[in-house]
């Protein structure tokens, strides 16, 4: 296969195992992936600081040998270009998720046609997970084990905890 960079965007606000699962699977099938800390328009600044997110993500995948972290703070289609990357890499969860991401990759290919969008299926026990789900859940005192990776468990039950 040709030598191929693939970027992985998102809000990851926090990155969940449902997010990871997407990584550890784009890093089998491309030479680089290069997950993305971006802002979406349509939410507010977020939770976690960008910064957080980043350290958050590089414990995440720091098993990953050929996965790079990074923010950008712009059009995916200008970071794409900046990197030389090949595709763009989407999960996807359910039928609702399939209309926006369809209307992004149109956009995303109009902006920039070097790139290609690949949309991966979320693995069966991710289908209903998100990060706001993820969030909800821990502000409340509830066990997040299932749903985030490891690595970065305490850091998000320690941040969210009611009263801090
Ligand atoms: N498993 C579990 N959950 C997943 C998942 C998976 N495989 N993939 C996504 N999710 C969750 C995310 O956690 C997120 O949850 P939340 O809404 O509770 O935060 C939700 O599904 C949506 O994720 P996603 O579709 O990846 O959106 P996003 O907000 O995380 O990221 C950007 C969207 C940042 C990639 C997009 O807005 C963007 O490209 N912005 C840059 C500016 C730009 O170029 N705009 C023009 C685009 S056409």
């Amino acid at each position: 296969m040709k030598n191929t960079v693939a970027i992985y965007p998102g809000s990851f606000d926090p990155i969940t195992l449902g997010h990871l699962d997407i990584i550890s699977r784009g890093a089998k099938m491309f030479n680089k992936v290069i997950v993305v800390v971006m802002s979406n328009v349509h939410k507010n600044s977020g939770c976690f600081t960008i910064d957080e997110r980043v350290e958050m993500i590089k414990k995440s995948v720091s098993h990953i040998e050929n996965v790079e972290v990074d923010h950008f703070d712009g059009l995916l289609a200008n970071y794409a270009a900046n990197k030389n990357a090949d595709v763009i890499v989407k999960g996807l969860r359910a039928v609702t998720d399939f209309e926006y991401e369809f209307q992004m990759a149109l956009t995303n290919k109009k902006l920039n046609p070097d790139v290609e969008t690949i949309f991966l299926t979320t693995s069966a026990e991710n289908m209903y997970l998100s990060s706001s789900m993820v969030k909800q859940i821990a502000s409340m005192g509830g066990d997040i084990t299932d749903f985030v990776p490891h690595a970065i468990h305490n850091d998000i039950v320690k941040r969210l905890k009611k009263g801090d």
